[in-house]
């Protein structure tokens, strides 16, 4: 069997704090509101719990442009609230894992302030600058929240690179200077004692130093950057490096967000001899209802390519990396709107079969909060109720550019976007869902009232009681985590099927992706197995599989 690693074993849920908990009523959540609810995850069972960026920050992207590395936030509280929350998960024996934003800082860090100031500024190469072409963007890419990834400076007539907004100017990793910034940053936050860190977009810290213009399709606005800021050139060394001069001499878990990566790609990055992560999040389940504007369409994830990739992922890193599991995260719209049925009739089955399908599988979960309530997609009526930029900026750019129309962009707004992911999380039926006692900074499903904590945790029939029955067997059962998987019927429209076995431990998974009866015969030598966990509570027909039905069988 291969090494046993506490971050193997456990499961991680993520918070997004602008969405947690409000404990001072000013609309918003903050870190008291997370220290409030520590016992609330503690009951549900997890032991890692991720948080979203807490540092100062202007907010144009909601924290991920950081201008203070080594402060919190006033809207979430102070550093000794910090440290309370840290050390009261400590006391429950829950981690926190940090999220660093390393990419880019916000234009507002003192880095950059001075940065931009003139040519010779100590600063000035901490960050990405060249001369305008022909008096234009020194070449054609596009940020990723729309508009020209260049941003035009004029106390030095040059312009700075930024992948994201153009308050997240991308530092300069070729800059010794700038990565022994970063890991003393890093070491400042272990001595602290946080447990570990996801690192934001990390596999686009390294660019291709010549800057050339990206291939440019049909009807698009911008050449693709992405083969030359993804995966770059020396990605794998300063990430060996940081591993090396700050990661190792802590035990940690590490998580790299890795948009464009293959599974031979994570086995560098996430490889159990390579020196680097511990895993990666893969994007290759979640761009497969893509179209032709990216994400903004309504295509629907296809089933069988689903089971392919995902099952991909599982034998590519067996016994040579680790993979981490995720349907959800605060970029995702909801998975029981996406991928379930957020129905009356099968919201809760569904969400439990989804949870079912994730959690038995190798690799680290990460619960994204409400998913284990199965919380849904929100209706945004009009462009008013959106608050994420990336939505603000597609509008206008896809619309202006009469690239699509405002009806349909906003359809789609409210199947793909961030939004759905950012209501505030649900507690109970009182005003705005128990999450503040103020106006919230975006507004509450209206689903509230009858989708909460309150209503959930002690009803043992609940999507809350079967999530915490899923983590509880991955702790008791040693197969769950260290077992090989296999994929059964991988062509087989309806059913997801596959196996976990450790020595002659094996299991059998079986879930219904759709909202009519299956018939399947379950492998004979699985006939004596016990059903461990199912979503009907009741396994009638060894034979059929009822709508969203999920079944897990066992055998010693
Ligand atoms: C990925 C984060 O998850 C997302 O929320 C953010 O907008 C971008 N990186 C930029 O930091």
């Amino acid at each position: 069997m291969e090494e046993k690693k506490w971050w193997k074993e456990s499961v991680v849920y993520q918070i997004y704090p602008r969405s947690f908990m409000d404990s001072n009523g000013d609309g918003i959540g903050d870190l008291n509101g997370i220290t409030n609810k520590l016992d609330y995850l503690k009951d549900l069972g997890v032991d890692v719990i991720w948080i979203s960026p807490v540092y100062e920050s202007p907010n144009d992207d909601n924290g991920y442009d950081i201008s203070d590395y080594k402060a919190i936030m006033k809207e979430f509280g102070t550093m000794e609230d910090f440290d309370r929350l840290l050390s009261e998960a400590h006391k429950r024996n829950l981690k926190i894992v940090m999220d660093l934003v390393f990419n880019h800082t916000s234009d507002e860090h003192p880095w950059f302030v001075e940065s931009r100031k003139s040519l010779d500024n100590p600063y000035r190469d901490y960050y990405i600058w060249k001369n305008p072409k022909e008096g234009k963007e020194p070449n054609n890419w596009g940020s990723w929240f729309s508009g020209s990834a260049w941003e035009y400076s004029e106390e030095t007539d040059m312009y700075y690179l930024h992948i994201f907004s153009k308050k997240q100017p991308d530092l300069n990793w070729e800059n010794d200077k700038v990565r022994e910034e970063l890991y003393r940053i890093i070491d400042w936050w272990c001595k602290k004692g946080v447990d570990g860190f996801r690192m934001d977009v990390i596999n686009f810290i390294s660019k291709v130093q010549s800057f050339p213009d990206g291939q440019k399709e049909k009807g698009q606005l911008y050449g693709d950057k992405i083969p030359y800021i993804a995966n770059g050139p020396r990605v794998h060394e300063f990430l060996q490096e940081m591993n090396e001069k700050v990661l190792s001499k802590y035990d940690l878990i590490t998580v790299g967000e890795t948009t464009h990566v293959t599974p031979e790609d994570a086995k560098q990055y996430a490889g159990f001899d390579t020196q680097e992560l511990n895993m990666v999040f893969q994007f290759e389940h979640m761009t497969l209802d893509f179209g032709e504007l990216g994400k903004w369409s309504d295509k629907k994830i296809p089933f069988v390519p689903l089971k392919k990739i995902l099952s991909k992922w599982q034998y590519e890193l067996e016994g040579c990396g680790w993979n981490s599991l995720y349907w959800e995260n605060h970029d995702q719209p909801r998975i029981v709107s996406r991928l379930g049925d957020d129905s009356l009739k099968y919201r809760d089955l569904s969400s439990k079969m989804l949870g079912t399908c994730l959690l038995m599988m190798k690799g680290t979960p990460y619960i994204y909060q409400g998913q284990e309530l199965g919380m849904t997609n929100m209706e945004f009526k009009s462009m008013e109720d959106f608050r994420d930029l990336e939505i603000l900026n597609a509008y206008n750019e896809f619309v202006d550019n009469k690239l699509a129309e405002p009806e349909e962009m906003i359809r789609y707004f409210n199947l793909k976007g961030r939004d759905n992911a950012r209501t505030p999380m649900q507690w109970d039926d009182s005003e705005n869902a128990g999450f503040t006692k103020g106006t919230p900074w975006i507004k509450v499903n209206p689903n509230y009232t009858y989708i909460n904590a309150n209503s959930q945790i002690n009803d043992s029939n609940s999507v809350y009681s079967y999530y915490k029955e899923l983590i509880r067997l991955r702790k008791e059962i040693e197969a769950l985590v260290y077992g090989t998987y296999a994929l059964l019927e991988e062509n087989h429209e309806s059913l997801y099927i596959y196996t976990r076995t450790l020595g002659s431990t094996s299991l059998l998974i079986i879930c219904n992706f759709t909202e009519t009866e299956k018939s399947y015969t379950i492998p004979k030598e699985y006939e004596e197995a016990k059903v461990i966990i199912n979503n009907y509570r009741d396994r009638a027909n060894d034979n059929m599989l009822r709508p969203y039905e999920a079944i897990v069988y066992h055998k010693k």
